[in-house]
């Protein structure tokens, strides 16, 4: 049977509403990674032929992603499994526009491709985002280096390129989507392009592993240096997309806020050790098995802990947000310091209003933990920050509604049911 993938019909002003106080206790499944379906969909155009991906989370951002790739004439199938056929021999157009840039900053993912793959590309520029300011000038610079022609007008990077060349490439940054435009577009490149200080996180790898399936010749991935041998084409391959750490994380956060004990299966340990150490460092007893994680919290309160996040495998700025959370109700006093992103703290002023002994000086969130949050209206502002205040309204007392909960459908898969499987008492209204 074929279906095509229908956007999510839950409206842009739907509410969750929590009612705390009750200990998670259970077992889920985790999802596929977000952060690494979104350029494993845009890297499909790379190939001559249909790429099947599976595993991929039932996400708002996959699902613009979907249309995304659809708009350019791609031919894109879904299968009751939620596996996405993808055929890039059928694309017509080459532009990611702005309407659809806007809500989805990775739609920047498709330039590598587009320019490796069809020599041209029209990419809107993504602007910046609550969490900062988000530039990609580093995408740029590396694809000029590879001998692009790259103009930024009206808000749109028009970029084209007989072939590229392969380049050494420094990044200025550590860089996670630049990284991984730089490295879809070598794979085409004429010879052989060196990325230092690449990303390592685990979806630059599952990328990486993807893109060698399809035939392409890249040493390295995971560590701060990628070396990438141009290759003629690409084929198509079927490919399963590795687990989400970030989702892993949050549940587990949210079983230790509240004293619980839950099992996460479908997932994979090796990929969060630094939040494994952080969460044992609050007193949670940990068990790890191939493809899952318990953690019991045997009803204890958790102890504040001391958190810095950098690229991986430190901290994840990603997890950053969902530790506030849990210092701000655990034992002493805690310490988070946002190191990646410059505005990353939106969901402080919202705890605050739960009752929350937490201030932000300079790049740390300062907490003394109190024993009891009280439930209250809260707002979401991004999507790290709406799973925070979902996890600080399982464990106040009383009633929180947390609103612009369309970020939280971005990157959460059936969250609320997720919850409600553990025993969390939370329910979406549509307003
Ligand atoms: C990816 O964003 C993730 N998104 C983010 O996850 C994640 O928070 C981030 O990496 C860091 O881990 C996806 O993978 C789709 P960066 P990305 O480029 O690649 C600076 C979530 O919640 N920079 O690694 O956009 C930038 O300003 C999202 O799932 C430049 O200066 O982040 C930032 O300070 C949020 N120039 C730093 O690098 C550039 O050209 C890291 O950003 C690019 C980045």
């Amino acid at each position: 049977m074929r279906i095509f993938f229908c956007n999510d019909s839950r409206d842009l002003m739907d509410k969750l509403i929590i009612n705390g106080g009750r200990p998670l206790d259970g077992a889920i499944r985790i999802s596929g990674a977000k952060n690494a379906v979104l350029p494993i969909l845009a890297g499909t155009l790379l190939a001559e032929g249909p790429v099947t991906v599976s595993n991929v989370p039932h996400l708002n951002d996959v699902t613009t992603t979907v249309s995304l790739l659809g708009r350019m004439g791609v031919d894109l199938v879904v299968d009751e499994k939620l596996n996405i056929e993808v055929d890039p021999q059928t694309i017509k157009e080459f532009c990611a526009p702005y309407e659809l840039v806007k809500t989805m900053r990775a739609s920047i993912l498709v330039l590598g491709p587009l320019l490796a793959r069809y020599g041209r590309a029209e990419v809107s520029l993504p602007g910046g985002c609550a969490i900062g300011s988000r530039p990609v000038d580093l995408h740029i610079k590396g694809l000029q280096a590879m001998g692009a022609e790259i103009d930024v007008q009206n808000g749109y990077i028009l970029a084209k390129a007989k072939r590229l060349r392969g380049a050494k490439l420094v990044m200025d940054t550590v860089t996670v989507t630049g990284t991984e435009n730089l490295l879809m577009a070598a794979t085409l490149a004429e010879g052989e392009t060196i990325i230092e200080n690449a990303a390592r996180e685990p979806e630059v790898v599952d990328l990486a592993d993807f893109l060698n399936k399809m035939g392409a010749q890249i040493s390295g991935a995971g560590t701060p240096t990628i070396t990438v041998k141009g290759v003629d084409s690409l084929k198509g391959v079927r490919y399963r997309v590795l687990p989400d750490r970030i989702e892993t994380g949050t549940y587990l956060v949210a079983a230790a806020i509240t004293g619980g004990r839950i099992k996460v299966k479908d997932t994979d340990p090796k990929l969060l050790d630094s939040v494994i150490v952080k969460l044992r460092d609050a007193g949670a007893k940990i068990t790890l098995g191939d493809d899952w994680i318990e953690l019991d919290m045997q009803g204890r309160r958790p102890q504040a802990v001391t958190v810095k996040t950098a690229p991986y495998p430190a901290f994840p700025t990603d997890m950053q947000a969902q530790f506030t959370a849990l210092n701000v109700v655990a034992e002493g006093t805690g310490s988070v310091t946002e190191n990646v992103f410059e505005n990353r703290f939106m969901h402080v002023q919202e705890m605050q209003r739960m009752g929350a002994d937490v201030r932000v000086e300079g790049k740390t969130a300062l907490t003394r933990g109190v024993k009891n949050l009280n439930g209250a209206q809260v707002m979401a502002t991004d999507l790290r920050a709406s799973a925070s205040l979902i996890i600080a309204g399982l464990v106040a007392n009383g009633e929180t509604v947390v609103d612009r909960i369309y970020h939280i459908d971005r990157g959460y898969e059936a969250i609320e049911e997720k919850l409600s499987q553990l025993g969390g008492k939370i329910r979406r209204i549509a307003v």
